[in-house]
């Protein structure tokens, strides 16, 4: 056993790695060492807490460390980037289900040795437990839609928020019945999971596709509020402190998130996003998108002074962010500038954008991630390249009162002197409403997978330049 003061000045230590690891995640220049930083101080955790604690069989953390660890290993080597959302889906799920069984462990503990829970600790348990199990179903329903088992719209059914509100009030009854028994009771327990669970599914099943990175951000937010209640029911202060900075960071990320989109929680909550999306779209009938060659936007690109590039989801599926800058240099090369207008919701995750053109190499002086600021200077671009954006650039969110996305902010191509948009077809994107922007005067569009699309592009100007042209 570790000496008491020991264990909290690690601890301590640990909290202050934390915290300074994830004020270093906010800009995409220091989030590697504040990945470090976190790390580390998470190994500090582990390692004191091996050593301090009264441990029944290192043999058995061994193989679960093992087994878990090559299992993690595996998932993150092999996931796409683009599914990435599923897979913190899936660990925010075993988050809470590990504070469900915490919880549940030391209340069954305390009826096998007939122990008489205080108050305090009753309700640490009961939290846990129902925090867990909400948030254990709720992320396996955000997988399985994101992964397309199941569809990824809103389901909805008459009574709903009735139902939901009947199950809730339950499982409070319940919880305050076993919180002012003397001692632990069995079957309020079981029921309390079981509707926990069942409310994990009916919570998360109204949300539709759109909003279910909202959902993510706000169910890790749950997994560290349920971490942060175990840590109370194991008296473990590291755990306390770790489970609610994951709470209030991933609370204070859903609200970025939903502001980005200008919508509430309470509407990504029950709003049931998607489903009017067909009677809100604008009908494109009779109008027509105009097309470009590469061969005519490649010499368009190469005398261009100012090209503001636009990346969106399209651009992580087809993993061209090495392509983007290596067009990129070509214009440079040529006098040019270029800038990267990164929206806050582009692509499928917070930092989606960030996280694809830090890995071609293109440096964060270039990325303009506040959308006020893009706009400011998309008026003095020659051309605006829209890479497989759609949502994020769409004016029905200025412009049409009746649009699902109506009052979200969005990056104005339409207002460079002209845009040129890379996307396979005339597809809509994940809010699934048309874009008047494909349509517009000065857009043109320029069909195809985005990296052929680029690599096509950069052997044309390369022409250009060697010809001379
Ligand atoms: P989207 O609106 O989803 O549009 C992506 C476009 O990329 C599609 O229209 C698609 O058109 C095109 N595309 C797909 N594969 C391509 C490929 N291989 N090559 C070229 N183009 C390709 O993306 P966005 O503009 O980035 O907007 C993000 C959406 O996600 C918004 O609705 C946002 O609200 C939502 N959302 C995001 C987040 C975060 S945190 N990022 C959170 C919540 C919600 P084609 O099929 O025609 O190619």
């Amino acid at each position: 056993m570790i000496p008491e003061p020991l264990v909290a000045i690690v601890y301590l230590i640990s909290a202050a790695l934390f915290i300074l690891g994830l004020k270093r995640l906010s800009s995409p220049a220091s989030a590697r060492v504040g990945n470090i930083l976190s790390g580390s101080g998470m190994l500090l955790a582990i390692l004191v807490t091996l050593f301090d604690r009264a441990i029944v069989s290192y043999g058995v953390i061994a193989a679960g460390i093992i087994v878990g660890g090559g299992i993690g290993l595996w998932m993150a080597r092999a996931v796409q980037m683009t599914s990435m959302p599923q897979m913190i889906a899936l660990l925010n799920g075993f988050g809470g289900a590990a504070s469900l069984t915490v919880g549940g462990a030391e209340l069954l503990r305390a009826e096998v040795v007939g122990e008489v829970l205080a108050v305090g600790a009753s309700t640490t348990i009961q939290l846990a437990v129902v925090i867990g199990a909400v948030t254990f179903t709720g992320s396996l329903v955000a997988f399985a839609k994101l992964q397309e088992l199941m569809t990824g719209r809103p389901i909805l059914f008459p009574g709903q928020k009735v139902f939901n509100g009947a199950l809730f009030a339950a499982i409070i009854a319940l919880a305050l019945y076993q919180v002012a028994s003397p001692e632990p009771l069995l079957w309020p327990f079981y029921a309390v999971v079981i509707l926990s669970l069942l409310i994990g599914v009916m919570l998360v099943i109204p949300i539709g596709g759109a909003d279910m990175p909202v959902v993510i951000s706000l169910l890790n937010s749950y997994s560290g509020l349920a971490a942060a209640m175990t840590g109370f029911v194991i008296g473990n202060h590291v755990l306390i402190i770790a489970g609610a900075l994951v709470g209030s960071s991933g609370l204070i990320l859903s609200q970025i998130m939903c502001r980005a989109m200008n919508r509430s929680l309470t509407n990504v909550l029950f709003g049931a996003f998607g489903t009017a999306a067909s009677v809100a779209a604008r009908s494109s009938e009779g109008l027509t998108a105009k097309q470009l060659s590469a061969e005519d936007a490649s010499i368009q690109l190469a005398y261009a002074r100012l090209v503001v590039v636009i990346p969106g989801y399209g651009l992580a599926v087809a993993q061209a962010q090495h392509q983007v800058r290596e067009l990129a240099e070509l214009i440079e090369k040529q006098g040019g500038e270029v800038r990267y207008a990164i929206h806050p919701v582009a692509g499928r995750m917070p930092g989606h954008m960030n996280v694809l053109l830090s890995e071609a190499n293109i440096p964060y002086d270039k990325l303009i991630t506040d959308v006020d600021e893009a706009n400011s200077i998309l008026p003095r671009a020659d051309i605006a390249i829209v890479v497989g954006a759609n949502d994020i650039v769409n004016p029905a969110a200025l412009e049409d009162p009746g649009s699902p996305i109506y009052g979200m902010p969005i990056i104005r191509a339409d207002t460079a002197q002209r845009a040129i948009v890379m996307k396979r077809s005339m597809a809509s994107g994940f809010a699934g409403i048309e874009n008047d922007l494909f349509y517009r005067d000065n857009t043109y569009m320029l069909f195809g997978d985005a990296k052929q699309t680029l690599n096509g592009l950069v052997t044309e100007i390369k022409q250009e330049i060697g010809a001379g042209v």
